[in-house]
């Protein structure tokens, strides 16, 4: 139990250090940011308003702004009046537009009959997307909302025309897609009147185009651009509703805006921020508060104290990374495949091509692989990222094209990467872990592909374990001895050629690492920013975890190691990390395959800590 001790060792000094929880500007927010105009109570605008306009219409302008809403909820039945619809469809129709085309028209729908076979259709569309979800999402999916079709007096269609203003219509020779835009922002303007009016709009977008064209028998060459349900509601809700159903997160304002070129972020008036500094600075140990709570209400769970073993120490860690007890059930999960090739491939420390890496690619893209046999059975989505892969990958929905370099250089003649692309490639991490977060997902789990890569990982656990090469270079996909030998070797000499600092861990991802790894840092460094769980996979999750903590340790407050592998480089990096894996199977695959078994235990331990009865609510009688 050594391992399990000393977790609970390091989360009690971790938790020692208490903490006011409080929302901060890199928090996708559940709560408002004061950085976050949307969000935020009305801020008082500093300065006068243009010439015309008083505070209070400047403040009307961007009130209704923040209190337009996307509704599909509590609408009345009660018709609109003609000249209330009147005021809407003349302020959509005063909506900037490509060259002045104006190439929207607003088709008003009340038949009931048409608007019952518009409303088949988006059923049709609503189960083909359900049936596309991972099943953790699909559940979700399940409670929302995503038309008023049926519920709202009055449908409008707003089209775009791509062909009107004729064959030089200004600005739309570069960009067709301007037309549509266009249309948008018709849109937008009739939701603003329409909320000021106190009116609900839905925009529904589960259809297909043609098809809506034929079954509203408009004329071919229009585009739809929105399918909008109108009505009266008697409420707003503060925040939308995908919100409040815990679907998204609102991205913060900090995230988005860029100086002069694009990743230096910073708002106006602020000194552009590195996104790896900002990211530490937001990892945050374990929140004292929660974390007692969890241990209290453990104990008064029916069950023999600490009958759930390691689980127990688990769901106390859930606390206190989310500062609530119980904790949210991280559902739905993640995993994040990174995939890159290496340079080292050329020492021969595999037996495999490097095409195989873009290979596999394909097939986690197709469904084929076991990660996403896995990921179906426990309800997790497979988000491949291309961080360093070798060759040209073609684009494909599930594919996020984040390519540094074609693959790392030899790490036996120079280093594996630039310093800077080290950095470029831990930033990848880090906005996967905030798109994944921030798209609703409650639990991160890493995943890599890269033929060659466990030799990357041996290099980088012998420089922070301080273990010798032949101790942490296992045998990976399956070598022979022969090609043992040579991998050990290699990884003693790349280490030789770089005499690789543990006090810089950039440095040592630079010198030894691959993309793949570097992109999990910063999962990691992200998902521990945004108090997410990260549940680790094999060797190569492990080598990253170091280098994790190497940079903040506090990072380990948001790791789950998920499994052990068969490699030996593994035991010695979780031993380092005091984390004691969940599943241990002699699995050697790598691809998340490990994190993702170890989700559902994961998630049974924060489930149990919602449902499973007190000694007192039950009427159980404590020993
Ligand atoms: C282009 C577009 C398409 C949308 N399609 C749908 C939809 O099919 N169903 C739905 O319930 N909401 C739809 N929405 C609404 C969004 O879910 C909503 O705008 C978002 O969750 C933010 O909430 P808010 O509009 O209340 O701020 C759509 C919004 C836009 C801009």
């Amino acid at each position: 139990e050594a391992g399990l001790l000393q977790q609970a060792d390091d989360m009690d000094t971790q938790g020692a250090d208490a903490e006011v929880p409080a929302a901060r500007d890199g928090d996708p927010a559940d709560t408002p940011t004061a950085a976050d105009p949307e969000t935020a109570a009305a801020p008082r605008p500093a300065g006068p308003a243009a010439p015309g306009y008083d505070d209070a219409e400047r403040e009307a302008v961007l009130k209704v702004m923040r209190e337009r809403r996307d509704i599909r909820n509590g609408f009345r039945s009660d018709p609109i009046p003609h000249e209330v619809l009147l005021r809407v469809l003349e302020a959509a129709h005063t909506a900037p537009s490509v060259g002045h085309s104006q190439p929207w028209d607003f088709v008003v729908i009340r038949s009931a009959d048409t608007r019952r076979s518009m409303h088949e259709l988006a059923m049709r569309q609503r189960d083909a997307y359900a049936k596309s979800l991972p099943k953790g999402r699909a559940k979700q999916f399940k409670e929302l909302k995503i038309e008023a079709i049926l519920d709202t007096p009055v449908n409008i269609v707003v089209t775009a025309d791509p062909t009107r203003g004729g064959r030089h219509t200004l600005g739309r020779h570069t960009q067709p897609q301007m037309a549509p835009y266009s249309s948008a922002l018709a849109v937008e303007n009739l939701w603003l009147a329409a909320r000021a009016e106190g009116l609900g709009v839905g925009w529904v977008s589960f259809f297909d185009e043609r098809e809506m064209v034929r079954a509203l028998g408009l004329p071919e060459h229009l585009e739809v651009v929105a399918y909008l349900c109108v009505g009266y509601v008697d409420e707003f809700p503060d925040e939308p509703e995908l919100m409040q159903a815990g679907w998204s997160k609102r991205r913060p304002l900090s995230w988005v805006v860029h100086e002069e070129t694009y990743g230096r972020r910073a708002l106006p008036g602020e000194d552009p921020h590195d996104l790896l500094a900002e990211t530490v600075a937001q990892i945050r140990p374990l929140d004292a508060k929660a974390l007692g709570e969890a241990w209290e209400r453990q104990k008064r769970m029916t069950k023999p104290a600490g009958a759930l073993g390691m689980l127990e120490i688990i769901s106390a860690q859930l606390s206190g990374l989310s500062r609530q007890c119980p904790p949210p059930i991280p559902e739905p999960a993640a995993v994040a495949v990174f995939a890159g090739d290496h340079g080292v491939h050329a020492q021969g420390v595999t037996p495999w091509p490097q095409e195989v890496t873009a290979q596999m690619v394909a097939n986690f893209l197709g469904g084929g692989a076991v990660c996403n046999a896995f990921a179906a059975q426990v309800g997790a989505e497979v988000c491949v990222v291309d961080v360093g892969v070798a060759s040209d990958l073609p684009a494909t929905p599930g594919l996020l094209p984040r390519k540094i370099r074609a693959g790392t250089s030899d790490m036996t003649t120079g280093p594996a990467m630039t310093r800077e692309e080290a950095k470029q490639a831990v930033e990848v991490g880090i906005e996967t872990a905030r798109d994944l977060v921030a798209a609703g997902n409650k639990a991160l789990l890493t995943g890599e592909m890269g033929i060659a890569n466990t030799t990357a990982s041996a290099a980088l656990i012998s420089v922070f374990t301080g273990a010798d090469p032949a101790e942490v270079t296992g045998r990976g996909t399956g070598i022979n001895d022969e090609t043992l030998v040579r991998k050990t070797d290699v990884v003693r000499r790349a280490l030789e050629h770089h005499r690789p600092d543990p006090a810089d861990p950039l440095g040592v991802l630079a010198a030894v690492g691959g993309f793949e790894h570097a992109a999990m840092v910063g999962l990691l460094l992200g998902g521990a920013s945004l108090r997410t769980p990260v549940i680790l996979d094999g060797v190569s999750a492990g080598a990253a975890a170091l280098v994790a903590r190497a940079i903040a340790p506090e990072v380990l407050a948001a790791c789950i190691a998920g499994h052990r592998s068969a490699e030996p480089g593994h035991v010695a990096a979780l031993n380092k990390l005091g984390l004691r894996p969940l599943v241990d199977l002699d699995l050697r695959l790598g691809e998340g395959t490990g994190a993702l078994l170890a989700l559902p235990l994961v998630q049974s331990t924060a489930r149990a800590m919602h449902e499973v009865a007190t000694f007192d609510s039950a009427g159980v009688t404590e020993k």
